[in-house]
C-alpha cells in the first residue's frame, strides 16, 4: 500500500541525523513510495527492477572489492546464473575523491546503454532517475538495494552533492558501460528535487541553458561531461 504521509513536499529522511530509506519519488505528482512491495510493483509496471537482498554487517572503509564480492556470493551466483551475466566488481564513490564532481556530472546527464545497468547498494545512497515517454520518476537507493535498468531506458543518477555510495556492478558485456547521451537535457530540471511538490521543483532547479555544464548549474566547479565513467 501507498504511505499516505509520503506525499508531496515529505522529504523522506532529509532532516538532520536522519538516515535515508528508499523511496519512488513521481515527479510530476509528487507522490512518493516507500512501501517496499509497492515500489518493486511500480517499477516492474514500466519494465524496471527493484528487490531487497539480505544486507550482511557492515564493510570496514578500506575492505577490498573481493570481500565485497564474497559477502554477496549466493544471490550473485544465482543472478549470473540464470540472467546469463558474465563479470561483476564494486565501485565507490565519495566526496573526498579528486575527480568526484566529474564523476557526479557524467552520472547526471541523461544517456541510454546498450547492456543492462545491473546494480546493489552495499553501502551509502544514490538517486536513479528515469524519464519515460510520459513520465519522470527517481528511485533512492540505500544499502540492500538492488536495481535493474533494461538496455535502452533513459536515466541518469544523482550521487548528491556529497557523494557516498559503494555498490556491486553486474555486467555481460563490458563495452555496454559506454553511456549514449540524450540530446535534451530534461535532467536539469529535476537536480536536487526528489521529494519535492511539484508547485516547488521548478523553483529549486529551473531548467539551465543549454550547453551550460550541470555541476556549474548546482555551484559547483564546471567539468567537461563525455563517455566513460557511468552509474
Ligand atoms: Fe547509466
Amino acid at each position: 500500500m501507498r504511505d499516505a504521509k509520503a506525499r508531496a513536499g515529505y522529504t523522506l529522511g532529509m532532516s538532520e541525523g536522519s538516515p535515508l530509506q528508499t523511496a519512488l519519488y513521481f515527479a510530476e505528482s509528487g507522490e512518493v513510495v516507500t512501501d517496499r512491495e509497492q515500489i518493486a510493483a511500480d517499477m516492474r509496471a514500466r519494465g524496471l527492477r527493484f528487490e531487497t537482498w539480505p544486507a550482511p554487517a557492515a564493510f570496514a572503509p578500506d575492505a577490498a572489492a573481493e570481500t565485497v564480492l564474497a559477502a554477496y556470493a549466493a544471490p550473485l551466483r544465482h543472478l549470473m546464473e540464470t540472467e546469463g551475466y558474465a563479470s561483476a566488481d564494486v565501485v565507490v564513490l565519495h566526496a573526498a575523491m579528486d575527480n568526484v564532481r566529474a564523476i557526479r556530472e557524467k552520472f547526471l546527464s541523461e544517456h541510454t546503454h546498450s547492456e543492462d545497468e545491473v546494480r546493489f547498494f552495499v553501502e551509502g545512497s544514490g538517486e536513479f532517475w528515469f524519464h519515460l515517454e510520459n513520465e519522470v520518476f527517481a528511485l533512492r537507493c540505500v544499502a540492500g538495494d538492488f536495481i535493474s535498468v533494461p538496455a535502452g531506458v533513459p536515466h541518469w543518477f544523482d550521487c548528491g552533492q556529497r557523494p557516498f555510495v559503494k555498490a556491486i556492478r553486474v555486467f555481460s558485456d563490458t563495452a555496454g558501460w559506454t553511456p549514449h547521451y540524450a540530446e535534451t537535457a530534461t535532467h536539469r530540471s529535476y537536480i536536487g528535487t526528489f521529494g519535492a511538490a511539484p508547485g516547488q521543483r521548478a523553483t529549486l532547479m529551473p531548467p539551465g541553458p543549454q550547453g551550460a555544464s550541470v555541476v556549474d548549474a548546482i555551484g559547483g566547479a564546471s567539468a567537461p561531461s563525455s563517455t566513460g565513467a557511468r552509474a
